[in-house]
């Protein structure tokens, strides 16, 4: 498989997993946090299907001009002091995407892994998480079945 055909896989696989996610988490009571706000592509995504506030997390702010998040919903710093500091806040999760990465997969697999404690505090019960990799001590779903099994990961808080 191209590069350009896994880009755009990944693609797929971030709007289906997104929008299956906002669909299931109706019901939900709490925000949603996007984890890598990056270029700002998923996050214009969720703020524009998702009628919830949209929290975003990233240690820089490089976004799209268009994609520049309200000051009171941006957290800049380190994922681990921004993550412990919406836990502090009582802040409660319905939906997370997580889109952190180095681009080197042993690294950003370790991250994942090493996050998620503190991405499970900040989830609302049953909350839903969307991520590029894979989470520990968070409860495994099935997604989409348009996406492939392993390509993005699925988990229930509960
Ligand atoms: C792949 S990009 C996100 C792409 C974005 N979701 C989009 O659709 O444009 C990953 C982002 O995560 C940020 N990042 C990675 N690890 C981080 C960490 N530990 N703490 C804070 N930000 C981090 C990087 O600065 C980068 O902007």
């Amino acid at each position: 498989m191209s590069r350009l055909e896994s880009f755009r896989r990944r693609l797929t696989a971030q709007i289906d997993g997104i929008n299956w996610a906002i669909e299931k988490t109706t019901e939900i009571q709490g925000d949603i946090l996007e984890m890598g706000l990056g270029n700002g592509r998923t996050y214009d995504h969720l703020r524009e299907y998702a009628d919830r506030r949209v929290w975003v997390i990233d240690r820089i702010l490089q976004c799209h001009p268009s994609c520049v998040p309200p000051t009171k919903d941006f957290l800049q710093g380190e994922a681990e002091d921004m993550l412990t500091r919406l836990a502090e806040g009582g802040y409660k999760m319905a939906l997370a995407h997580y889109d952190f990465g180095h681009g080197v997969k042993e690294l950003d697999v370790e991250e994942g892994k090493a996050l998620s404690p503190l991405i499970k505090a900040v989830m609302a019960p049953n909350g839903l998480v969307v991520s590029q990799q894979p989470m520990v001590g968070l409860t495994e779903i099935s997604g989409p079945d348009t996406i492939m099994p392993g390509r993005y990961h699925f988990y229930q808080n509960g």
